[in-house]
């Protein structure tokens, strides 16, 4: 038995769909815990692709029991069309359950965020637009609807006229935007309540039965370590815990229960939105690692940044996330180069320093310190063990096991699933390595 959260250890999009999917196999249940249709992952079903943001890929194998989180925010109409295109494909969801006490995204939330970004000009954050700020603000603030009020469909009313005059006063006052018609929206999502009845559950209950009857519950956050509300980037970052202690916050678990964490960081770093990135590639390599890398979000279709293997945020989200082991994805991508960097350190202010700056300000201040690699300049594409790997792509496995302090359990060579290396059991195998007693580190890849 063991429960596993899957986490991003860069800034999201790091190919956690794929490992999740992987590890799906043997997951009895899966777990979202935090964010919303700020997310999304593109799943090929039966020759026909397309596009989740809220139900977990889980979804996919008949037996899973695939959980929606109280510490998502769920957008019911989002929700909804999810669940009618699996629907139409034939693929039940019948396992899919949501937690009563997660957020509605409603359509104020939506027009706030995109009216906001809108009048932040310079300090604007990039958002997805998807109202995901908006609606963990209201949670905060205690006006926010959660699932279990969008069921009760007096209380309900009440509460939307009230909240909707409320925001009325901001969308017209504060953004010269026209008004909600309370009444439009109060039926609109009468109807979505309908929809969704009969997933709805106690889901804290329901994974800690799962856990008490010894199931494999896999935990999938979203976004990525960096973006998280407390401890990434701030204030570029999204609303939510995307790190690995949010699962426990975001589904009503205690810490003890989770066995194992697993971080899943790209072999190079990407980033959408605004903010600092030490290592971003502005030139020629920088396009190459974003066309050969299809560096375009799911959900918003916008072009991802892209830049070197960043070893200072590695470590953070080992720190942050307690790591236990590495998912290495898109190695592929890097097959053409002719040099390869890694940033080992940062320069600020004319000083080395190893540790990731909490300080956004002095963020954008780092300067990377590099060590190079020679490239491989071979496909890897087609590599499925160790040894078929070139020399040179598994000296650059070993140095990034090494400086992330953790060994690395799977590398992806692709977006199939078998385009994979499993060299540890990323479930049983080796964890995060001590110090042995005299400073040194204990050896990564038992390979
Ligand atoms: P929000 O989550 O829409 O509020 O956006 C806040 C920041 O998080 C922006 O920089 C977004 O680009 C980024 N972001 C949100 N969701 C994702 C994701 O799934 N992948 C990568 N970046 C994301």
């Amino acid at each position: 038995m063991a429960n596993v959260i899957v986490i991003g250890a860069q800034w999201g999009d790091e190919g956690k769909g794929k490992i999740t999917d992987l590890l799906s196999r043997s997951a009895d249940v899966v777990v979202r815990y935090q964010g919303g249709v700020n997310a999304g992952h593109t799943i090929v079903v039966k020759g026909q692709t397309f596009k989740l943001h809220l139900i977990p890929s889980g979804i996919l194998y008949p037996d899973t029991e695939c959980i929606i989180g109280s510490g998502t925010v769920i957008d019911p109409k989002v929700l909804i069309a999810e669940l009618d295109q699996l629907d139409q494909l034939g693929i039940s969801t019948d396992n899919l359950y949501i937690s009563e006490t997660a957020h509605v995204t409603m359509p104020y939330h939506r027009i706030i965020d995109q009216a906001a970004e809108g009048q932040r000009g310079d300090r604007k954050i990039g958002t997805t637009g998807r109202g995901i700020g908006p609606t963990y603000a209201d949670k905060s603030e205690r006006t926010g609807i959660r699932i279990l009020d969008l069921m009760d469909t007096e209380g309900l009313r009440e509460q939307l006229e009230w909240t909707i005059n409320y925001k009325n006063a901001i969308l017209e006052k504060l953004y010269n935007l026209p008004p909600l018609n309370p009444q439009e929206v109060i039926e609109e999502y009468l109807g979505y309540a309908e929809r969704l009845r009969q997933y709805v559950v106690d889901a804290s209950l329901k994974i800690y039965d799962g856990i008490q009857r010894r199931r494999n519950i896999l935990f999938e956050g979203a976004q990525g370590t960096l973006l998280d509300l407390d401890h990434g980037t701030y204030p570029f970052v999204t609303s939510s815990n995307p790190v690995a202690g949010g699962a426990c916050v975001g589904t009503g678990l205690g810490p003890t229960t989770i066995d194992r964490v697993i971080g899943v960081a790209k072999a190079y770093t990407t980033r959408v939105g605004e903010g600092p990135f030490p290592t971003e590639l502005d030139g020629e390599i920088g396009e190459l690692l974003c066309a050969k890398g299809a560096e375009f979000g799911t959900t918003t279709g916008r072009k991802r940044r892209c830049g070197w293997f960043d070893g200072v945020i590695g470590r953070y989200a080992v720190r942050i996330n307690g790591l236990d082991c590495l998912a290495i994805t898109k190695l592929d991508v890097l097959d053409e180069l002719e040099e390869i960097n890694v940033c080992v350190a940062y320069e600020i202010d004319g000083e080395r320093c190893e540790h990731f700056p909490t300080s956004s300000r002095r963020f954008s201040r780092c300067r990377p310190i590099y060590k190079s690699f020679p490239g491989w300049k071979v496909s890897t594409t087609n590599c499925r063990s160790w040894q078929d790997l070139p020399k040179q792509a598994q000296d650059y496995l070993k140095y990034l096991a090494e400086l992330m302090t953790v060994p690395i359990a799977i590398v992806s060579l692709g977006a199939s699933r078998d385009q994979t290396i499993i060299l540890e059991d990323p479930i049983h195998g080796p964890k995060r390595a001590l110090l042995h007693a005299d400073g040194t580190p204990a050896s990564l890849l038992s390979v």
